[in-house]
């Protein structure tokens, strides 16, 4: 193995790296928060390499408003910073402007088969029953993912639950490139989907998930909600008339409560067993105005702080230019090697 470094774990062979990215497509949910960015935040802070991406390629898969897509990319990144991630440790910037993502993508078309791209069910869900209508970029979508990790040898990528499949064809797609070229290049990644809040569910419907793209703004917080409006949308979280359980096994039949309890413990950064144990017996008029309170210390200073930094645009492009400087460092020598692997010529 030429290229491999030695590492500790994940992929044998790579030294640990993680990757992951969020669409700018919308502004940031607390499914967002919860299921990706406080967890890649964690990563930061463990130490290990990180590179967090802002996917604006993978956005214009469905239609975006030019001068909508800018501002919600600005803002993601000043999400991004106000939750914790640390620009000079961790590397933040926007996809497009690294140009082996979508190079590699290339590559990857080329290895990934029409049927493992047709059983997608994030493609079936998006592009609905009107397939012919949709972009050929939603196809491709989850080469293009797969190049975002593969480009940088990742071997670790934090996501929510819903994520599990693409990265699932990124294993598949990594694979398939090392067999067909008789090469051990590229890492086989690991999807990290850990703790309480993989799959935060829409307030309105507990077996929704919670999505930028639902069409009602009372399923989600979003993280530029302030602190009025965050507890509105607790209160008038769709609920039962039961009291919480002293148990866990006491949700199962109770979607929208167990999403609830799960919001509670990701936020509080205990468990759901401590969440039940602690509030076992309390009806919702109870548990949700202490839910609330608490939704509003974690995301009150994030909302604070991401306006203050949207004050500074420059600033934030600025932050984002310097982030995609590096990854292409990383990445570039990657690509090159790729193209070599493959047969093409280059310039030496
Ligand atoms: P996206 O933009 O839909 O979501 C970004 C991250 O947030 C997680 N997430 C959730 N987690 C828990 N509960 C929810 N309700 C919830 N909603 C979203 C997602 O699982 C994800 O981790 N295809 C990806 C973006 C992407 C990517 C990548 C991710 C492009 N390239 C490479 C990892 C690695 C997407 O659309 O995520």
């Amino acid at each position: 193995m030429t290229d491999a470094q030695t590492a500790p774990d994940g992929a044998p062979g790579f030294a640990p790296r993680v990757f992951s990215g969020i669409q700018p497509s919308g502004g940031l949910t607390l499914g967002n928060y919860l299921g990706a960015l406080k967890r890649f935040v964690a990563a930061q802070e463990s130490g290990v390499e990180t590179l967090y991406c802002l996917v604006d390629l993978h956005a214009i898969t469905v239609w975006q408003d030019p001068a909508r897509l800018r501002h919600a990319t600005r803002e993601m990144a000043a999400g991004f910073i106000a939750s914790g991630i640390d620009p000079a440790r961790s590397i933040l910037f926007n996809q497009s402007q690294v140009g082996a993502h979508a190079e590699l993508a290339w590559v990857l078309n080329c290895v990934a088969r029409m049927g493992w791209l047709g059983r997608m069910t994030q493609f079936k869900d998006k592009a609905g029953k009107n397939r012919e209508n949709a972009s050929v970029g939603l196809f491709a979508y989850p080469c293009l993912m797969a190049a975002d990790v593969m480009v940088y040898h990742t071997t670790h990528v934090p996501v929510g639950e819903d994520q599990k499949q693409h990265l699932e064809l990124a294993r598949e797609i990594a694979i398939k490139f090392n067999h067909d070229y008789e090469v051990d290049f590229f890492p086989v990644v690991e999807p990290v989907i850990e703790g309480a809040a993989t799959r935060v569910m829409s307030l309105r419907d507990g077996t929704k998930k919670m999505s930028k793209s639902d069409p009602s703004d009372m399923s989600r917080i979003n993280l530029t909600d302030d602190a009025d409006t965050i507890s509105l949308k607790i209160r008038k979280a769709r609920t039962d008339p039961e009291p919480l359980p002293g148990d866990l096994a006491g949700l199962a039949e109770r979607p929208e409560a167990r999403n609830l309890v799960n919001i509670y413990a990701a936020l509080a950064d205990i468990t759901p067993e401590a969440v039940v144990a602690d509030h076992a017996g309390q009806g919702f008029g109870t548990f949700k105005p202490a839910l609330a309170e608490l939704a509003v210390s974690v995301l009150a200073p994030i909302n604070d702080e991401i306006n203050r930094l949207m004050a500074d645009v420059a600033e934030i492009d600025r932050i984002l230019g310097d982030g995609a400087q590096r990854a292409d460092m990383i990445a570039r020598p990657i690509m090159e090697r790729t193209y070599d692997i493959v047969g093409m010529v280059r310039a030496r």
